[in-house]
């Protein structure tokens, strides 16, 4: 059984994460958010229920698992009780089963405020974020100015706190950005029944974890957003504002390197991408419409459609080396069914030298070309198969084609939605 894993995108987001994570969860102790913010969605079915979490780890469905929103994490109260109460609502109790980060930074109103502003300013040249004040945040985090889960304990110090971050805000709200102020009391009425509500939940999640650790309890961390949105290395600067590769997981947490046993690279069958910025492999044709339509791709945080692509192997590469990773899931898979042929991105042309770049620089992604390998595609529905063989012959090439360029094993792969639709490989064990 493998003991501690990691769980994370090797794309853009969205590639299918939040489902793995419930299905690898089930043995575990703890599962636990350690990067971003309520900017994720991760899709779970269940039962044929469609369950969209933003801020609570996935594995919560299974209720001997406790969840952990970790350090790394940018929390907003109000959504963080709003989701806790739509689960109980679907009789999903998380009574002492999850636990907040003291460290945690908070969202409030004016991030929220000053994301949508400065996207407005922006125009053209916006970089289509969330909207969920994501940014603002982990800004206010770096300049050492934000509020944290652990100021909730004293409502004096965090009245007057608040007055003065407002201040400041409005400063920019205001004259800068042209919009309205904010009122610090406003903020703080609908800030105090999330009080009550989160104070026992708040504790020092890493201490907890090192206990876990010492205690040889599994631990599930799950990543949000993918590995080309990462704040360092991403797309800059259309990404998010966190780390989003594996060493959020480690700043995230305070969990060092040495604990990590597995880490699973989470890809799509094919490509997406939400939001403005590069995409090299990306698709304007029928195909397109195929991928969105089948794959219901449909951004869950915002509804945006999400851009399409096919898999892309050049950028695929670079995310095995950046996140040190033991092994790849292949979600969607189902999603090419009934294609005639399916194309794999294996290198870049570059636009002005017409040279042929197996390892381009990241700011070249906006200049190349994409050289693409076609293989044929299958007509038979993989949807919900459940054993490698049972896929169909030009299934399973696709699967060997991506091990063979990637250079580490395919372990799981999913097939549906639901959350039995998954093929173990022997590897994984
Ligand atoms: P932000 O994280 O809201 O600041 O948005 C920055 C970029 O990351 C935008 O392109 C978003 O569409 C993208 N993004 C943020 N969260 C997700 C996610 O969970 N899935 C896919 N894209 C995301």
């Amino acid at each position: 059984m493998k003991k501690n894993i990691v769980i994370l995108g090797t794309q853009w987001g969205d590639e299918g994460k939040g489902k793995i994570v419930d299905s690898l969860t089930q043995d575990s102790a703890y599962v636990v958010r350690y990067q971003g913010g309520h900017n994720a969605g991760h899709t779970l079915v269940v039962n044929g229920e469609k369950i969209i979490l933003h801020l609570i780890p996935s594995g919560i469905l299974h209720d001997n698992v406790i969840g952990i929103i970790a350090n790394g994490v940018v929390v907003s109260p109000l959504e963080l009780m709003k989701e806790i109460k739509m689960l109980e609502k679907r009789s999903i109790s998380i009574n002492n089963r999850l636990i907040l980060s003291h460290a945690s930074p908070l969202i409030l109103q004016y991030h929220i405020d000053m994301d949508v502003a400065r996207e407005k300013k922006l125009g053209i040249n916006a970089l289509g974020t969330t909207g969920r004040g994501i940014g603002p945040a982990y800004e206010d985090k770096v300049a050492r100015r934000a509020l944290r889960l652990s100021d909730l304990k004293d409502e004096k110090k965090l009245a007057i706190r608040l007055e003065k971050i407002v201040d400041y805000y409005n400063h920019q709200l205001v004259s800068f950005y042209h919009q309205k102020s904010i009122d610090y009391k406003i903020i703080l009425r609908d800030l105090l029944p999330t009080i009550d509500f989160l104070y026992d939940m708040i504790q020092d999640t890493t201490a907890i974890l090192h206990q876990a650790i010492a205690d040889k309890k599994k631990i599930v961390f799950e990543g949000a957003q993918g590995s080309f949105l990462d704040i360092d290395h991403g797309t800059y600067p259309y990404v998010t504002s966190s780390n989003s590769t594996i060493g959020g997981v480690i700043t995230g947490t305070g969990v060092g390197p040495k604990n990590l046993d597995y880490i699973l690279g989470v890809t799509k069958a094919y490509s997406t991408r939400v939001g403005y910025g590069p995409f090299p492999s990306e698709l304007f044709n029928n195909i397109d419409k195929h991928l969105s339509h089948k794959g219901n791709e449909f951004g869950s945080t915002t509804g945006r459609k999400r851009r399409t692509g096919w898999l892309d192997t050049v950028s695929l590469c670079r995310a095995v080396k950046i996140n040190s990773l033991s092994a790849l899931c292949i979600t969607k898979l189902d999603v090419l069914d009934g294609l005639d042929e399916i194309k794999i991105c294996i290198s870049y042309k570059n636009n002005h030298t017409s040279e042929i770049i197996k390892y381009p620089s990241i700011d070249d992604w906006e200049n190349i070309t994409p050289i693409y390998e076609i293989h044929p595609g299958w007509k038979k529905k993989t949807l919900g198969i459940k054993k490698l063989e049972d896929l169909p012959y030009a299934a399973r090439n696709y699967i060997s084609r991506i091990e063979e360029i990637t250079q580490i094993p395919i372990d799981l792969i999913s097939t549906g939605p639901d959350r039995f639709d998954i093929i173990f490989i022997n590897s994984y064990n």
